[in-house]
C-alpha cells in the first residue's frame, strides 16, 4: 500500500513509520518538522516538509495518489490545551479538517486517525471500554473526539472509511534502538523520571499520594509505543479487508504506578531518582486503565513490549545514548 504518515518525524509517528516500512508498505512521512526530528525520519521512507494548515502543501504531496492517510500530526500536551485552546483548535481542528477535504479531492479512502483515552474524560469505571461515555476533561481530548466525529460522518456521507485509535498512556521507545531522539519538551511521567535519572534534573514532583491505589499515586495503562505501531498497521488491514470503521482502545490493561516507574528506572539506571511528593495535579484521576478486548477481537491485536521492563529499558537507551553523546561532543 502507498500510505501518507502524517508527524511520520515525531514521536509515535516514527515507529508507525518503521512497522509500517517493515511490513512492506511505501511511505511518505508529511511534517512541519514543529516538534519531529531529522534523526527518528525512516531513511527508507519518501520525506515531505509541509504542513496540515496549508491547502496546497497537503495537495502537493496528495498528487502522489495514496491508499492511505494515517494522521498523527497534532499537539497532545493536555495541560496546554486548557491554556492555549485557539492553538489546538487551529492544528488539531483545522488541520484535520483540511487533511479530511485533501483525501475527498484526491479519492483517498482509508484514514488512520490518532485518537486518545483522553476522549473519555474522568473514568466511571475501570477498565474502560469503548462503551464508556466520553466527555474529555480538557481541550485537548476535545478536539480528538471533535475529530472523531467529523470523520464518522465523512465516513457516512462520503465513504472515507476511518480508524480512530484511542491510545492510552503512549511510552517506550524502539526495542530494536532504531529511534534515538528524545521526544522534545516532555511533560509526561516517563520522561520526567528519565531527565532525572539522568541529571538532566535534579528532581521531580510526585502529584500526589494520597489515591486509593496501592501505593497512593496515580495508576496508568502504559502501552509501547511498537505495539501501538503494530496496532496501525492491523487497523489498516481491518479498513482495506472490511470496508468499515473501527473504533478501539489500545492499551494493557495493566496497572502501573509513579512509584513503580521510578523504582523500575532507578533499577534499570542504576542511578537514583529523587522525588518531593507535592499536591494532586488538577484534572488527574487516580486510575486510568483500558479494555482492549474490542482491538483484540476485531484485529487481532496483542500489546508484547508493553511490560514495564520493556518499556524503561528501551526509553533508558535512548537518554542513556544521548548522555554520551553529549558528553563526547
Ligand atoms: C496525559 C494526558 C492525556 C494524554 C496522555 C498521553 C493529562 C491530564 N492527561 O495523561 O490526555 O492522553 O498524557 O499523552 O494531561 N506524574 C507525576 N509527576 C510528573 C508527571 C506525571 O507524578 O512529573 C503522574 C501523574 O499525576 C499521573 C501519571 O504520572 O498519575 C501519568 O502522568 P502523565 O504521563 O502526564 O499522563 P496522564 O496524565 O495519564
Amino acid at each position: 500500500m502507498k500510505v501518507l504518515v502524517t508527524g511520520g518525524a515525531g514521536y509515535i509517528g516514527s515507529h508507525v513509520v518503521f512497522e509500517l516500512i517493515d511490513q512492506g508498505h511505501d511511505v511518505t512521512i508529511f511534517d512541519d518538522m514543529s516538534l519531529g526530528l531529522v534523526e527518528n525520519i525512516d531513511p527508507r521512507a519518501t520525506f515531505v516538509k509541509g504542513s496540515t494548515l496549508k491547502e496546497s502543501d497537503l495537495d502537493a504531496v496528495c498528487q502522489n495518489g495514496f491508499d492511505v492517510v494515517v494522521h498523527l500530526a497534532a499537539w497532545k500536551a493536555a495541560g496546554e490545551s486548557m491554556a492555549y485552546p485557539g492553538k489546538y483548535a487551529k492544528n488539531n481542528l483545522n488541520g484535520t479538517v483540511n487533511l479530511i477535504n485533501a483525501c475527498e479531492r484526491k479519492g483517498i479512502k482509508y484514514f488512520i486517525f490518532s485518537s486518545s483515552a483522553a476522549v473519555y474524560g474522568t473514568p466511571e469505571y475501570v477498565p474502560i471500554d469503548e462503551a464508556h461515555p466520553v466527555i474529555p476533561a480538557n481541550y485537548y481530548g476535545e478536539t480528538k473526539l471533535m475529530i472523531e466525529k467529523n470523520l464518522e460522518w465523512f465516513s457516512k456521507l462520503k465513504g472515507i472509511r476511518y480508524a480512530a485509535l484511542r491510545y492510552f498512556n503512549a511510552a517506550g521507545y524502539d526495542v530494536q534502538g532504531r529511534i534515538r531522539g528524545k521526544e522534545q519538551k516532555p511533560q509526561n511521567l516517563i520522561p520526567v523520571v528519565m531527565e532525572v535519572a539522568s541529571g538532566m534534573r535534579d528532581e521531580m514532583n510526585v502529584f500526589g499520594n494520597d489515591y486509593n491505589t496501592k501505593d497512593g499515586t496515580g495508576v496508568r495503562d502504559y502501552i509501547h509505543v511498537n505495539d501501538l505501531a503494530t496496532a496501525h498497521v492491523k487497523a489498516m488491514d481491518y479498513l482495506i479487508e472490511k470496508d468499515i470503521d473501527l473504533v478501539v482502545n489500545l492499551g494493557t490493561g495493566k496497572k502501573c504506578s509513579v512509584l513503580d516507574v521510578i523504582q523500575k528506572t532507578e533499577d534499570v539506571s542504576g542511578n537514583s531518582v529523587k522525588f518531593n511528593v507535592v499536591g494532586r495535579r488538577d484534572g488527574d484521576p487516580g486510575t486510568v486503565l483500558a479494555g482492549s478486548q474490542k482491538a483484540h477481537d476485531l484485529i487481532n491485536w496483542t500489546p508484547i513490549n508493553s511490560n514495564l521492563d520493556t518499556l524503561i529499558r528501551s526509553t533508558w537507551q535512548v537518554y542513556k545514548n544521548n548522555k554520551l553523546e553529549e558528553a563526547q561532543s
